[in-house]
């Protein structure tokens, strides 16, 4: 069992909670992700690490509520376990020193893009961030993004808090600056990867996005996560979860994560019904 030993509610459907997981804090980088499950019964989630602490031996998550299980999660508290917590997974994020990068979150994607600009930032590169959402409300860590940024953009698509807009619209601005970016990182829902990614790609500058796929085991052994990416399929828990985002089969990817939606619709509907009979 692992104790949850902090949980934080950064927005109506956003929390945050701090694990006590030694061997993988041990061991974690930016960029991998754990996959847990609430109860011995419960779906395993896949969850980018948001943070690690290698002294207090804990990893941070952050998890957006949308389905049955991340609504499950969500319902813990601090003092709680969890039925498992495996990792880390995936490769880490290729680190050096690229000079001047953008790294963009969107939405849920500001936390893997927290640990992405500190290492980066660390490494030399000088980091600008973009972080937006739909609306103010899953807006989170905006102090946070600016103590690992030397700059930072703000915004919101409803232009309820910081810029109007959506976040290519910064990342255009600054592809036309005049200043030379030589690397971009976007990680947020996939449209916004891929817009992310068709903004960069007349300029050239090579953009690594991170993919959310649908997986199961997160070892390369399921195949639930397979993507196409310069033409080859690969499998993005093992392969990735980052790839040059410029090969990236979008409309595919698009399509496989809305595969299981009817079946996930039974699944909530049916989780809400025994929570409002007990
Ligand atoms: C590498 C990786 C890192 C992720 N990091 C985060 C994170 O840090 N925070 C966060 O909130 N979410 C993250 N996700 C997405 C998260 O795993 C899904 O939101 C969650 O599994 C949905 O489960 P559910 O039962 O609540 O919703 P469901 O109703 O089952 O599904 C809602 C949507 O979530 C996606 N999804 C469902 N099951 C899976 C699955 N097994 N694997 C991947 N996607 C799935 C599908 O697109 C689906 O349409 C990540 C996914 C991947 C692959
Ligand atoms: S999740 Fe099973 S192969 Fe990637």
């Amino acid at each position: 069992m692992y104790l949850i030993t902090h949980k934080e509610v950064l927005g109506p459907v956003t929390k945050l909670f701090v694990v006590e997981a030694p061997e993988i804090a041990r061991k974690a980088q930016a960029g991998q992700f754990i996959i847990l499950r609430v109860s011995e019964r419960g779906e395993r989630i896949p969850l980018t690490i948001a943070d690690y602490d290698r002294a207090a031996g804990t990893i941070t998550i952050v998890v957006q509520e949308l389905g049955k299980s991340t609504q499950e999660l969500g319902t813990l508290e601090t003092g709680d376990a969890l039925a498992s917590f495996t990792g880390p997974l995936g490769r880490p994020t290729e680190v050096k020193n690229y000079g001047n990068v953008i790294v963009v979150g969107g939405g849920l994607g500001i936390a893997p893009i927290y640990p992405i600009c500190r290492v980066l930032r660390e490494a030399g590169n000088h980091v600008t961030g973009i972080i937006g959402a739909r609306t103010r409300d899953l807006l989170f860590w905006e102090d946070a993004m600016r103590s690992v940024t030397d700059e930072l953009i703000v915004g919101t698509d409803d232009g309820s808090y910081g810029r109007q807009g959506v976040v290519t619209t910064p990342l255009k601005e600054l592809l036309d600056s005049g200043t030379q970016y030589d690397a971009v990182w976007a990680i947020g829902p996939a449209i916004m990867m891929k817009f992310c990614a068709l903004t960069t790609q007349p300029y050239g500058v090579r953009t690594i996005v991170s993919l959310n796929s649908i997986m199961v085991d997160g070892t390369g052994m399921c195949g639930a996560c397979r993507v196409v990416v310069g033409g080859r399929t690969r499998f993005a828990c093992v392969d990735g979860p980052e790839f040059d985002g410029h090969e990236v089969d979008w409309d595919l990817l698009l399509s496989r994560l809305r595969i299981y939606a009817d079946l996930e619709q039974v699944a909530l509907e049916a989780y809400n019904s025994a929570r409002a009979a007990s």
